[in-house]
């Protein structure tokens, strides 16, 4: 098996991941983009870490801001997410938020992680960025969360649960 951008691409497709949707307080209103490279790396300090692309125009902002709010999105949030990846695409417009000092918390996010950036690392042609939690937050009562997995989305089941 070569590893090439396409087998590359269709054996992580494999691997499940949540989505999210990190935000900013940009220089000319809120800001954000569709992630799923969100992972929670240390407790002490309370570190996290997301992988935006060279890229990508949106992160430039994010990081001048000097801090984000990764949102946890729902089940219900294909069509958001969909929005918050697509270039040109308004993308606040019609998307409940509540303001924070972070960056903009969707209003029905499955939870919310508000970080300081803290380091960032060069990984290929994408960037490796660390970030401090400084505050952090899960809905009440649990809300089911969106899935993405082989280019689809989907939600979670519990095994067992019928
Ligand atoms: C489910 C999903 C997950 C994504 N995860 C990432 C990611 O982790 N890092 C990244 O740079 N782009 C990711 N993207 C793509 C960005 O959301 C998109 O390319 C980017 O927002 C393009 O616009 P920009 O120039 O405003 O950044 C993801 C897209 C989707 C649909």
């Amino acid at each position: 098996m070569h590893v090439n951008d396409k087998s590359f691409r269709r054996v992580f497709s494999h691997l499940p991941t949540g989505v999210t949707v990190v935000t900013a307080n940009g220089a000319a209103g809120p800001v954000g983009m569709a992630a799923n490279s969100v992972v929670s790396v240390s407790l002490d300090p309370p570190l996290v870490l997301f992988c935006p692309a060279k890229s990508s125009s949106t992160w430039p902002q994010i990081r001048s801001a000097g801090a984000f709010c990764i949102n946890v999105l729902a089940v219900h949030h294909e069509e958001v997410t969909r929005r918050f990846a697509a270039r040109g695409a308004a993308r606040f417009d019609g998307v409940a938020y509540d303001t924070h000092p972070a960056g903009p918390r969707l209003t029905d996010a499955v939870a919310w992680v508000a970080c300081e950036l803290h380091d960032e690392h060069d990984a290929g042609d994408h960037t490796i960025v660390v970030a401090r939690v400084i505050d952090i937050e899960a809905r009440r009562p649990v809300v089911e969360p969106l899935v993405f997995c082989r280019g689809a989305y989907g939600s979670f089941r519990q095994l067992g649960a019928g």
